[in-house]
C-alpha cells in the first residue's frame, strides 16, 4: 500500500474553553463555551490531508482509555489508515487545555502522555510504509528523536520531508534542518529559533534566509492574517503569498490545516511551484479560522473552489 502523506506525531484530546479574554495567573473568568475536539498537531495536519483526498496513515501512540479509543474511531471516520496507531497502558491520552478569546486567539497547555512513548520501535514496523511513501510530516509534540529518527527515514528513502518544529524549543537539534524538504514554522517559532524579532514581513524574510542557511532545502514562515513567506533556494528572494481578509472566529490549528494541505498539494502536485502550493494551503487555512475548534473547522475538498485541486 503506498500513502500520499504519512504523519509521525500526536494526538490530543482538545479542551476548548471560549471566553472574552485570556485569563491572567492567578485569576478566574467567565467562558461562555465549553467542548471537547479532537486535536493534537500531528492527527490535525494527517486529518487535513485526508479531508482534501490524500491517502494518508497516522503514526502515533494513544492511550489504553476512553480518549483513545475515541481517537481511534475519529481517524477511521476520516479515512485515516489505523495500523501505525498504538494503544499504551503506561500512559493517558495526550491532552491540551485551550482557551480561546474573542478575537479568536488562544493560548494552550498540552500534557502530551502516550504521545511521548512513541518510540523507534514503532517507527521500525511502519517503515515499509514510511519508504514508500510521498510525503512524510513531522513535529515536535512528542519525542525530538522520533521526529528526527522518523524524518532520517524518509529522507533515506527519498521520500519529501515536511518538519513543523512546533511547539518551538529553543535548543532544537541542527539535524533537523538537514532532514526537512520544507521546514515550515509561524512567526513565534521563527523567533525562537532565530533569536530575532519576527513581526513584519521583512523581518519574515530575513528570518527564512536564516534558517535556509542552517540545511533545510525549502523554508516557509506562516504569518497568520499576513499569509506567508516561501524561500526556495540560497540566494534567491523570498517571496511573500498573501492571504484574503477573513473575520477569525479562531485560530487554532490553523497553521495544522495550512501544512495538511501543503503535504496534500506536494503529493498529489510534485511539481507545482512551491509559493502555487503555499497559496493554495493560505485558502484552506483560511476557511479553517472562521469556525471554531481545530478539525471541526478544517474543511473537505467539496467545501473547497475547484481551482484549488
Ligand atoms: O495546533 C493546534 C493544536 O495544538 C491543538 O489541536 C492542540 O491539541 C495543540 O496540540
Ligand atoms: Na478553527
Amino acid at each position: 500500500e503506498v500513502f500520499d502523506v504519512m504523519v509521525v506525531g500526536s494526538c490530543m484530546t482538545d479542551l476548548v474553553s471560549q471566553a472574552p479574554r485570556l485569563p491572567k495567573a492567578g485569576e478566574t473568568i467567565h467562558g461562555h463555551k465549553f467542548f471537547i475536539g479532537f486535536g493534537g498537531k500531528g492527527a490535525n495536519q494527517c486529518i487535513q490531508a485526508a479531508r482534501l483526498g490524500a491517502k494518508t496513515a497516522m503514526v502515533c501512540k494513544v492511550g489504553k482509555d476512553f480518549f483513545g479509543d475515541n481517537y481511534i474511531q475519529n481517524f477511521k471516520d476520516n479515512v485515516v489508515h489505523t495500523d501505525f496507531v498504538e494503544q499504551s497502558s503506561d500512559s493517558a491520552t495526550g491532552a491540551a487545555s485551550i482557551f480561546v478569546n474573542s478575537a479568536g486567539e488562544n493560548a494552550i497547555v498540552i500534557v502530551a502522555g502516550a504521545n511521548m512513548l512513541l518510540s523507534s520501535k514503532e517507527l521500525q514496523k511502519a517503515l515499509p510504509a514510511i519508504s514508500h511513501a510521498k510525503v512524510l510530516v513531522c513535529q515536535l509534540e512528542i519525542n525530538p528523536q522520533t521526529s528526527l529518527q522518523a524524518l532520517h527515514m524518509a529522507q533515506e528513502n527519498k521520500v519529501k520531508t515536511i518538519f513543523n518544529p512546533a511547539p518551538a524549543i529553543p535548543d532544537l537539534d541542527p539535524a533537523f534542518y538537514r532532514v526537512s524538504d520544507v521546514f515550515c514554522c509561524n512567526e513565534s517559532e521563527a523567533e525562537l529559533l532565530t533569536g530575532s524579532s519576527v513581526a513584519n514581513i521583512e523581518e519574515a524574510h530575513w528570518a527564512c534566509q536564516e534558517l535556509l542557511k542552517r540545511g533545510c532545502t525549502t523554508v516557509i514562515i506562516t504569518l497568520g492574517s499576513q499569509g506567508c513567506v516561501v524561500l526556495k533556494e540560497q540566494g534567491s528572494t523570498p517571496k511573500h503569498v498573501p492571504t484574503n481578509a477573513v473575520t477569525a472566529v479562531d485560530t487554532t490549528g490553523a497553521g495544522d490545516s495550512f501544512i495538511g494541505a501543503l503535504a496534500f498539494y506536494m503529493a498529489h502536485y510534485p511539481t507545482m511551484p512551491l509559493e502555487e502550493m503555499a497559496h493554495r494551503a493560505n485558502q484552506v487555512a483560511e476557511v479553517s479560522v472562521q469556525a471554531v475548534g481545530t478539525q471541526t473547522s478544517f474543511p473537505f475538498k467539496k467545501d473547497l473552489p475547484v481551482e484549488l485541486f
